[in-house]
């Protein structure tokens, strides 16, 4: 089949291109509105997207038929300037889920998924301590596009539990970590305990030498 998506409604490009960009990482962001009020909710448009400087991108939808209004996270964004990304892992994918609910402003997502929170070193942001990573982030810039708005953030600090970590690159064991991904938009997504191949770069010395 072929879609042309100059013609078709958004449903139809969001359910195509969520099933089809996959598997992604989800960003569970915590932010706070001028008042201090904490906002956790979940993102899968979204990825590093250079390391020099080391900066992350958020793609956000208004909010469904309110043409210019803003989800709490990307208003949050916008006016405190600070969020923080917290790694979603398969022990906390159910309470990520409860964060996406829309909840009245009264009730806080966060407490009623059953997370706490721990201090963040540079924002004043806190991060999820359930969680088991963390990326800090100030706003590097917010550019509205269209019904959206897509959030680079700089990562100015990265919390990792000591035992995800091997010190000597440092590098993440991700093998360990068990991050989930997701699939499409219909609550599907990935476990990535046990799934690992390696495959590792060849020089083209080796590939001239025959190594594929
Ligand atoms: C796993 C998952 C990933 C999501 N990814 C996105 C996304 O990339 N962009 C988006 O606008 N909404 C996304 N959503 C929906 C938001 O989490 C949802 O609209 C949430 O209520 C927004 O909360 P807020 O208004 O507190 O920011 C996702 C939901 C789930 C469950």
């Amino acid at each position: 089949m072929k879609f042309d998506l100059e013609t078709s409604p958004h449903s139809a490009a969001y359910k195509l291109l969520v099933g089809l960009v996959a598997p992604r990482p989800i960003a569970l962001i915590t932010s706070m509105d001028e008042n201090g009020v904490l906002n956790a909710a979940p993102f899968s448009a979204y990825n590093y997207l250079c390391t020099d400087p080391p900066i992350v991108g958020i793609g956000v939808t208004n909010r469904s038929g309110e043409k210019y209004v803003p989800k709490d996270t990307a208003r949050n964004i916008r006016r405190t300037g600070e969020f923080v990304v917290n790694i979603v892992t398969e022990d906390i994918a159910q309470q990520m889920n409860i964060c996406a609910t829309d909840f009245p402003p009264e009730l806080s997502e966060v407490e009623l998924a059953g997370f706490t929170t721990a201090s963040s070193e540079k924002v004043k942001v806190p991060r999820i301590a359930e969680a088991h990573a963390a990326l800090e982030c100030t706003e590097f810039t917010t550019m509205e596009i269209g019904r959206s708005r897509i959030i680079l953030g700089r990562v100015v600090a990265v919390y990792v539990e000591d035992r995800f970590v091997d010190a000597e690159g440092p590098y993440i064991k991700a093998d360990e970590l068990h991050a989930i991904g997701r699939m499409n938009g219909l609550g599907n997504y990935v476990r990535t305990r046990n799934a690992f191949m390696t495959i590792p770069r060849i020089s083209y010395e080796e590939w001239k030498e025959g190594k594929r």
